[in-house]
């Protein structure tokens, strides 16, 4: 997952928008007063996370600057969803041992909840550590370090507040991200998310609905719905909208472009689903559908509450859209007790499937989970051996799937140039395009390009300019 990247450029990389990876705000320029640094680990409920937080510090008079030998208060946004990612914040935090007593480190996110105060013993120089569920304290945090408070935590997990903020810095330029489910009440046997975003909270509708007007009064035409487990959202004003109802309210904002969702949870993902898609065309034509694994048995010991075909029945239900819609997965392997044959079904579930973009992952055991209990059998060797091979597997289906576009046109909404000097951009169905054109000044359009080429993960085009 690298080091950490301009968001604009991540943005523009990644796939899966809940793809644990690390970002680095882009900064302002530093001016006097208090100052901080914000950086950011993890998925993109994470990400913007990070927005609201950076929102209500520059509310309070902070500055943002770029790098944290350069301000007053430093913050790690933090992932905990393998251990590599959480290991990363240590290491962060090690650069601050010792300690200056003009600086605070606060570790915000999913390894503040999961440790929370054994944070302090592991790193006695950290003042501040807040999990997610929480950072409608941070002001109140905030004023007690300021007053002089050596240490303060906010660790609960069972508020019923989502964090709702005016103070929202938004960093991507073109798309708007709402958080309209947090928590999680699945147990997936492998997941840490339940313990550090505690159980299932959903925001009211009109207050989702009032945010997206708001985001198109600023210029967003794009946004996208986040949730662990975003379709289990329960509308919990007396409007009582399903999940369904909510993406059809929400496309039919004026203004409103492009609506995307994630992640869905295959047990939650219902036909109304694909008819709201069908009936709206705003609504893009993309579902990520993480499947974690092909095989049956597997599933039922990581409780996933599906089995193979009932995934595939959700599958055959988007492939029957009026029109294509790309299909994203996640994907686990070396999960305790899979075997090779387990693993040979998860390799014929991507030949049947052919989804259009896979995240797989080797299974990394984490606290308080279920999977802690199981004996772990696929060495770590035989793990990353079954990741090489899926991959590759995967590569080829895209290649291949990329291929067949060749020829078609697409919408892209238009947001960067890329390194050869090129525009680039994203189809409905999240594809990345880059492409050619002899117009100029094409940053946040919706321009028509021509696809000519096509690589596993993008393709390249020229733009076709209406005579
Ligand atoms: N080990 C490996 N991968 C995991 N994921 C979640 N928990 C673990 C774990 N313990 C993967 C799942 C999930 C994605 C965001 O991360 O595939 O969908
Ligand atoms: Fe990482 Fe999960 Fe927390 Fe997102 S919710 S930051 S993926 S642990």
């Amino acid at each position: 997952m690298g080091d950490p990247i301009d968001v604009r450029l991540d943005a523009l990389s990644s796939g899966a928008p809940l793809r644990p990876e690390a970002r680095r705000h882009t900064a302002v320029a530093p001016r006097n007063g208090r100052t901080f640094y914000l950086e950011t680990f993890g998925c993109q409920m994470n990400f913007h996370d990070s927005e609201k937080v950076a929102g209500v510090l520059l509310s309070r008079g902070y500055q943002q600057v770029d790098s944290p030998d350069e301000a007053d208060l430093v913050l790690y946004n933090t992932c905990s969803i393998r251990e590599k990612a959480a290991q990363k914040v240590f290491s962060r935090l090690g650069h601050w041992r010792g300690g200056n007593a003009q600086r605070i480190i606060g570790v915000l996110g999913c390894v503040g909840q999961q440790e929370g105060e054994a944070i302090f013993e592991r790193a006695p120089w950290v003042s501040l550590v807040c999990g997610s569920a929480s950072y409608r304290k941070l002001p109140q945090l905030l004023a007690e370090l300021e007053a002089g408070h050596r240490r303060v935590t906010g660790l609960d997990t069972d508020t019923e507040e989502t964090f709702e903020t005016e103070f929202t810095r938004r960093d991507h330029p073109f798309r708007a991200y709402l958080t309209i489910i947090e928590g999680c009440d699945k147990s997936c046997a492998y997941c840490v998310v339940p313990f550090t975003r505690g159980p299932e909270r959903s925001r009211a509708s009109d207050s989702i609905l009032a945010e997206v007007r708001g985001l198109v009064e600023l210029g967003y035409s794009e946004v996208q719905l986040l949730g662990q487990n975003v379709n289990a959202y329960r509308d919990p004003s007396p409007k009582r909208l399903s999940f369904a109802e909510l993406l059809a309210a929400v496309a039919q904002v004026a203004g409103i472009r492009r609506v995307r969702f994630t992640t869905s949870h295959p047990r939650d993902f219902h036909p109304e689903i694909v008819q709201a898609i069908d009936a709206h065309p705003a609504l893009c034509d993309h579902v990520h559908l993480p499947v974690q694994s092909g095989s049956t048995r597997v599933l039922s010991l990581m409780r996933r509450e599906y089995t193979r075909d009932q995934y595939l029945e959700r599958v055959a239900c988007v492939r029957s859209a009026h029109r294509p819609i790309s299909l994203t997965t996640d994907i686990i392997v070396g999960f305790p007790g899979e075997t090779a044959q387990d693993f040979e079904e998860t390799l014929t579930l991507l030949d049947e499937v052919q989804y259009d973009g896979a995240f797989s992952f080797k299974f990394s055991p984490r606290p308080n989970t279920a999977a802690l209990a199981l004996p772990e059998t696929v060495p770590e060797e035989e793990k990353g051996r079954r990741l090489t091979v899926l991959q590759e597997r995967q590569r080829t289906i895209q290649q291949r799937r990329n291929e067949a576009l060749i020829g078609q046109t697409f919408e892209v909404l238009v947001d960067g140039r890329s390194r050869l000097e090129q525009w680039v951009g994203r189809t409905s169905s999240n594809r990345v395009v880059n492409f050619t054109t002899r117009r100029e000044n094409l940053l946040g359009e919706y321009v028509q390009v021509r696809i000519t080429r096509a690589g596993p993960h993008s393709l390249v085009g020229e733009q076709v300019i209406p005579s």
